[in-house]
């Protein structure tokens, strides 16, 4: 164990993180009035081009005249390979209000690409006075970006959250599908003539959750692309949320209340965390490290265990 103590993330809820087109105004007061616990109102991939500069002024003038609540209000610009994103930092810093939280930068491929962001964003702050700093969030969407995903996770204190993007990510890496998160029809093992599904998204997962765990960054996994099957959707939220996740994309309403619903600790999970935590404080009253709980070991470490469940739960209920 290192002796520098693990740094936490912001502690905020951030379950469920709704996307909405700049280009279609007509549901940003839907999506204000949403369950969702960050707003993402998008001018990248969901935009056409031809409506890029129009998106970009509805969410300008959006940002200031809608309730958006306690809501982490989010803009994703465009990434940096395109002609736009420049144009989009500096409208949205110098003309949005102060309501404006967070900037999402798409296709982050190193920590240099944070950096050019940061000392645009930084300079204009200072420019126009803005006392509310603006924290970033990234997507992780290429083969440079999980390469390099611990040097981006460290890349500026304004990181607050990333997120795993399957489609992009599956396209960068080659991978032969056009699935966007959830099952692969192909990825499986036979045993006894039976398929057997796996994840392919795992590893990249595993790997964003250990860089952002690294350096107090929110984990959050993607969006799933087929909104018809909530199954599925649930399936992909629990393995993310099981490995360290705090929360899933929705890119329609309905998969706010499945996102919510799995990113909540429930009540069995934090009443045995409570009961773990009790357990131990008897055995360390009996001079224990260790005691049985249900028939099973639990020790020092499992207080940590158990400490995330209660403090995730505390934390969204306070929020
Ligand atoms: N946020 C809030 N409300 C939304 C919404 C969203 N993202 N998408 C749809 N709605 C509303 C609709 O306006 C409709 O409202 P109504 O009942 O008052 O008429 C209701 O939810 C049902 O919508 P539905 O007809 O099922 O969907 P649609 O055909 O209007 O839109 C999508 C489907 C997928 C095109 C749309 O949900 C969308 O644009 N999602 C986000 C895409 C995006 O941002 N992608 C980038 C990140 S991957
Ligand atoms: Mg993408």
């Amino acid at each position: 164990m290192s002796f520098r103590l693990q740094p936490t993330p912001p502690a905020r809820p951030n379950r469920c993180q709704l996307f909405g087109p700049g280009s279609r105004p007509a549901i940003f007061e839907k999506m204000a009035a949403s369950a969702a616990d960050v707003i993402n109102l998008d001018l990248e991939d969901s935009v056409a081009p031809s409506d890029k500069d129009s998106a970009r002024a509805n969410i300008i003038a959006a940002i200031g005249d809608i309730d958006w609540g306690t809501k982490t209000l989010s803009v994703r610009i465009n990434g940096l390979d395109t002609p736009y994103w420049y144009r989009d930092v500096v409208d949205l810093l110098e003309q949005a209000s102060d309501r404006l939280d967070q900037i999402m930068i798409p296709k982050v491929g190193n920590a240099a690409d944070i950096y050019a962001v940061d000392a645009l964003v930084t300079a204009i702050e200072a420019a126009k006075g803005r006392t509310k700093p603006i924290t970033f969030e990234v997507i992780i969407e290429s083969a440079a970006g999980i390469a390099n995903v611990t040097d981006i996770a460290a890349a500026s204190p304004r990181l607050a959250a990333m997120s795993l993007g399957a489609a992009d990510f599956a396209a960068s890496m080659g991978m032969a599908t056009t699935g966007i998160g959830g099952t692969q029809e192909n990825y499986y093992m036979m045993r006894e003539g039976e398929k057997h599904w796996s994840d392919p998204w795992h590893w990249a997962q595993a790997a964003i959750v250990a860089a952002c765990r690294t350096h107090g960054v929110l984990p959050v996994d993607g969006p799933f692309g087929d909104f018809s099957d909530d199954d599925g959707f649930r399936a992909q939220a629990l393995r993310s949320a099981t490995l360290g996740m705090v929360g899933k994309w929705a890119i329609h309403p309905k998969q706010i209340a499945l996102a919510n619903e799995v990113f909540t600790p429930s009540d069995a999970a934090v009443a045995e965390a409570r009961d773990i935590l009790a357990a131990m404080e008897t055995a360390k009253a009996n001079g224990e490290g260790a005691t049985v709980y249900k028939g099973r070991l639990v020790d020092i470490a499992s207080i940590k265990q158990a400490e995330v469940i209660v403090r995730q739960s505390e934390m969204i209920a306070n929020a």
